[in-house]
């Protein structure tokens, strides 16, 4: 599904230039859950906006599904970002003025489609999220699982192959970042491939595949390990 080759991303800072993704070489399969650890400024975030398409590659190429992503316009980009990618981020990214159902139904009104279709796919989000009785609410009316909840809504509503989480229980108290998680992982169970960035050991540990970024590489791939303890 996923094939990152020798893909860098550097920043000019002044007369500084920072490699925050250098020559980074990743293969993801569809259904996979892996999660992400590493210090910060590793590159952890760098990666995933890199996956979820909202930056460019300075070298290197990002395959998704068979497309070479490097060349792509802007509207090509947003193509294939409403049709594979959801994003969920650490401070939720909910629109204040906009209720809880409206937050779940942007991307649909996005994407072009028409209001008598878009009430029972954002029903079925509301009801699978437990929101029911929070979907006339704004954001700041939430609290933080809730919110973290309709950011997944908002995520999943266009049904996407790829779940991109950067930090979801970063800002969440330890059971509402549980419930966070576990939710996450039946969406895995269903099949949508999951990408976890945490800084928690013992959130990076339930998935099945863990990456470790040092220095905007990856220092150790769970997966990897596996072949070559086999191979020993
Ligand atoms: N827009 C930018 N401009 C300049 N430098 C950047 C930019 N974005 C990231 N960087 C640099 O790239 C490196 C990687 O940043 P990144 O945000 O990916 O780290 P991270 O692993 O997500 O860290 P954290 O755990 O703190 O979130 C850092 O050194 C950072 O300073
Ligand atoms: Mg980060």
């Amino acid at each position: 599904m996923i094939e990152l080759q020798q893909l860098c991303r550097s920043f000019q800072v002044g007369d500084q230039c920072v490699h925050a993704l250098d020559h980074l070489d990743l293969k993801i399969a569809r259904g996979e859950y892996l999660s992400v650890m590493g210090p910060s400024g590793s590159g952890k975030s760098t990666l995933l906006n890199m996956l979820g398409l909202l930056d460019k590659p300075s070298a290197g190429e990002y395959w998704l599904n068979q497309t070479a992503t490097s060349q792509l316009n802007e509207e090509a980009l947003a193509t294939l970002r409403r049709q594979y990618i959801g994003f969920v981020f650490q401070s939720y990214h909910l629109i204040p003025r906009l209720t809880a159902r409206e937050n779940i139904e942007l991307p649909l009104i996005l994407a072009g489609i028409a209001p008598k279709q878009r009430r029972p796919l954002v029903d079925k989000v509301i009801t699978r999220l437990a929101l029911t009785d929070r979907a006339s609410h704004a954001p700041n009316q939430l609290s933080g699982g809730q919110r973290q909840r309709v950011a997944i809504g908002r995520a999943i509503v266009m049904k996407p192959e790829l779940l991109l989480a950067d930090e979801p229980t970063g800002n969440l108290d330890s059971v509402s970042g549980r419930e966070v998680i576990e939710l996450l992982e039946e969406l895995n169970d269903e099949g949508i491939t999951l990408l976890v960035v945490t800084h928690d050991q013992a959130i990076g540990d339930r998935a099945r595949r863990e990456l470790k970024m040092i220095d905007g590489r990856i220092a150790s791939d769970s997966a990897n390990q596996t072949i070559s303890s086999i191979g020993s």
